[in-house]
């Protein structure tokens, strides 16, 4: 691999539910296989979680495992800007940073899906780069429109008055491009306007926005969600089973609650009809 080719600063800002756990693992595994690059885990949650400090010390890529809460305030509104502390502790980092080799930015959330063809192409940045991403909205697809070259707008199923009508996934931006001037570096706790305050703050010209992902013909990002589902709880007894140490396994991801009362899981057991 070329040491000299630009670092990938991936910025996934995480919050602790069910899915949280096999999702990380996902991506987790699928930057594994990008080269060069840091991965700057950021949780919304006063502590660092152990849970993903394992993960994280598995995974053999350099990371950065932070916390940057979401401020109380939002805590008791019913939009909540997602991800923002998270994003703008990352950009802190970058800036407070200078040292720091020559790189490329990219927002990745922690349930998109992400095809490794993204992280070469976003690779060439030299300014701010756009391509689509799938799966957004009822199109299913958010995208800038190219012609001759150069991105001359956009589609997405909702505009709302923003300059960029783009979402997270759907840009990156070269590191030297946030220093030119550092103090507009920002992303407001404004919700739906995340991406346009930030880059609003940034892009200077039309003509600083580079089309990735051919042209943008290629979609190489993909907005999934997992469904959001209630935390069974399960009573644990598990006699001389593997059950106990299991569910325990289990329960340490997040994914399911433990009660040594009420009934256990069911079991079929060998040579039984079960139904
Ligand atoms: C869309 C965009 O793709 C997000 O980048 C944007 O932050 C979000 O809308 C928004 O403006 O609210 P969406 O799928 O609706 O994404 O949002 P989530 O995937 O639920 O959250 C975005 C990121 O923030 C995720 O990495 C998630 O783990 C994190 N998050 C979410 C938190 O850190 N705290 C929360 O309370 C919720
Ligand atoms: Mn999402």
């Amino acid at each position: 691999m070329n040491q000299n080719q630009p670092v990938l600063y991936i910025v996934t800002p995480t919050f602790a539910r069910r899915e949280q756990f096999p999702e990380l693992t996902r991506l987790s595994q699928t930057l594994f296989h990008v080269p060069h690059m840091i991965w700057l885990l950021i949780e919304d949650t006063s502590e660092c979680s152990p849970i993903l400090s394992s993960l994280l010390e598995r995974c053999q890529i350099p990371y950065v495992h932070m916390v940057a809460p979401m401020p109380a305030q939002f805590l008791v509104t019913a939009k909540k800007p997602r991800g923002v502390s998270q994003r703008n502790a990352a950009l802190q980092w970058i800036l407070t940073h200078p040292e720091l080799p020559e790189g490329v930015l990219y927002f990745a959330d922690d349930d998109n899906t992400f095809d490794l063809r993204l992280f070469k192409d976003i690779r060439k940045t030299q300014k701010v780069s756009m391509f689509p991403i799938g799966l957004m909205g009822e199109t299913g697809i958010n995208s800038p429109v190219v012609r001759n070259g150069q991105v001359v707008g956009f589609i997405s199923d909702w505009f709302g008055k923003r300059k960029f009508p783009v979402d997270m996934g759907e840009f990156a931006v070269n590191i030297r491009y946030l220093t030119y001037n550092p103090a507009k570096v920002a992303m407001p706790f404004m919700v739906g306007y995340e991406e346009d305050g930030f880059l609003r703050g940034i892009v200077k010209k039309w003509s600083d926005i580079e089309p990735l992902a051919e042209g943008c013909t290629k979609v190489w990002v993909w907005h999934t969600t997992a469904e959001e589902s209630l935390l069974p709880v399960i009573n644990s007894r598990g006699g001389d089973s593997n059950l106990r140490d299991l569910l325990s396994e289990l329960e340490s991801t997040g994914v399911v609650g433990t009660t040594v009362t009420g009934p256990g899981i069911p079991v079929c057991p060998m040579d039984s009809d079960c139904i």
